[in-house]
C-alpha cells in the first residue's frame, strides 16, 4: 500500500539478527509506536500497566482506552500484584506494559517472573527498552563487562526468549538517531503495517537518520563491547563515590542511569544550577514527575565521557553535598 525508504529493510534485517527476534518493524519514534501499537494489541481487552512505566506508554494506554480497552495500574515491578490483577480483570486480549531498563531507576524489571505470568495467563508482555537497547545485552564468558555483549537489549540480557514478548526500543539514545523498533513475529508485523496509523499516515524517519543508524550498527559490531566496558567502569566510579558519600540512589543495577534524590525536594533548582555552573548537565526530576521522596537529579554517564570528566563530576558532587544535602542511605 505504501513505500518506505529502502534502508528500512536493511536495518530491519540487521536489527532482527542482532536481537535474535523473529522479525522487526521500524517507526520513527517510540512515542509513535506506543500511541499506535498499544491500541492495536489491546483492542477492547485489558492493559495492565506498570506504575512506573514511561509517560509515552501511559499515553498509548489512554489512546487504547479510547478504542475500548480497560486500563489497570499495577504496582511497580511487583509480579504478585500483577497476578492479582490478571485474576481480577480477565477480559482478553491482555497486554502487560512496562519499561525494560527503567528510565528513572536504571533497574531492570523481574522479567522472568513477569514472563512466566504472561505465558500462564496468555497475555503479551510489551516492554519498552529505550534505555537498555545499545547498553545491555546477552551474557557470556567473552563479555567485556557485566552489561553483557552486543547491546541487544534487556530480554537477551536476562536470558529470556521472545515467546509472548513484544519488545520495543529506540535508536534515539545509544545510537543518537531518530528511529525506533518493534520486535515481533512476522504475522504481527504484517498486521501492524496496516493497522498502526503512523505507519500509514505519517512520514518515515529521515534517510540521513537511517544512514546514521546503519553506521551505528557497524560501530556496535566493531567496538560496541569496548565502549560498553568503558561505560560500565565510569558508571561504577560514580556509584562507588555516591556510596562513599552515603548518598542514596535508586540504581541497584550498575547501569548508567543514576538518579540521586535530595534530602529536601525544594533544593532541586539550586542543585541543578550549582552543577550547571560547574559545566555539568544533569536531568532534573521534579515532583509530580517523580514521587516527592525521589525528587533529585539523574546523571547519565556516557561512553564519550572521559575519566577526567568523571573526576570533575565526583569533585562537583562533593562540593554540592556540602551546600545541598543529598538524601542519605
Ligand atoms: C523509556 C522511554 N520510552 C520512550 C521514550 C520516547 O522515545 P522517542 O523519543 O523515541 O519517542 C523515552 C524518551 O526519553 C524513554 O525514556
Amino acid at each position: 500500500m505504501l513505500g518506505s525508504p529502502a534502508l528500512y529493510r536493511q536495518i530491519e534485517a540487521r536489527l532482527t539478527e542482532l536481537l535474535g527476534a523473529a522479525d522487526s518493524l521500524l517507526l520513527p519514534t517510540l512515542t509513535h509506536i506506543h500511541a499506535s501499537v498499544i491500541p492495536v494489541l489491546a483492542s477492547d481487552g485489558t492493559i495492565y500497566v506498570d506504575a512506573r512505566a514511561h509517560k509515552t506508554i501511559w499515553d498509548g494506554c489512554v489512546a487504547a482506552r479510547g478504542h475500548g480497552a480497560t486500563v489497570v495500574r499495577s504496582a511497580h515491578d511487583d509480579p504478585e500484584a500483577l497476578e492479582r490483577l490478571l485474576r481480577r480483570h480477565p477480559k482478553t486480549p491482555r497486554l502487560v506494559c512496562m519499561d525494560g531498563i527503567n528510565s528513572m531507576t536504571g533497574n531492570p524489571p523481574d522479567l522472568p517472573a513477569f514472563l512466566a505470568l504472561a505465558r500462564e495467563h496468555d497475555a503479551l508482555l510489551y516492554v519498552d527498552d529505550a534505555h537498555g537497547f545499545g547498553v545491555v545485552g546477552e551474557r557470556d564468558r567473552e563479555e567485556t563487562s557485566p552489561y553483557g555483549r552486543r547491546g541487544n537489549g534487556v530480554v537477551r540480557h536476562l536470558g529470556q526468549s521472545y515467546d509472548h514478548v513484544v519488545l520495543t526500543g529506540g535508536f534515539s539514545k545509544a545510537y543518537s538517531s531518530l528511529l525506533a523498533f518493534i520486535a515481533c513475529p512476522p504475522e504481527l508485523k504484517r498486521l501492524l503495517k496496516v493497522t498502526a496509523p503512523p505507519y500509514l499516515y505519517s512520514g518515515p524517519s529521515p534517510v540521513a537518520s537511517l544512514a546514521s543508524v546503519l553506521v551505528g550498527l557497524q560501530v556496535n559490531e566493531a567496538r560496541g563491547d569496548d565502549l560498553r566496558a568503558v561505560l560500565w567502569a565510569r558508571t561504577r566510579r560514580l556509584l562507588d563515590h555516591l556510596d562513599k558519600l552515603g548518598a542514596y540512589t535508586l540504581n541497584r543495577s550498575g547501569f548508567p542511569i543514576v538518579e540521586v534524590p535530595l534530602a529536601d525536594p525544594d533544593d532541586l533548582a539550586r542543585a541543578g544550577r550549582f552543577l550547571l555552573d560547574r559545566g555539568i548537565y544533569v536531568t532534573l526530576a521534579f515532583y509530580p514527575g517523580v514521587p516527592r521522596e525521589e525528587v533529585g537529579f539523574r546523571i547519565q554517564v556516557t561512553a564519550a565521557n572521559t575519566d577526567d570528566q568523571v573526576s570533575e563530576l565526583l569533585g562537583a558532587l562533593d562540593r554540592l553535598a556540602d551546600v545541598v544535602p543529598l538524601r542519605q542511605v
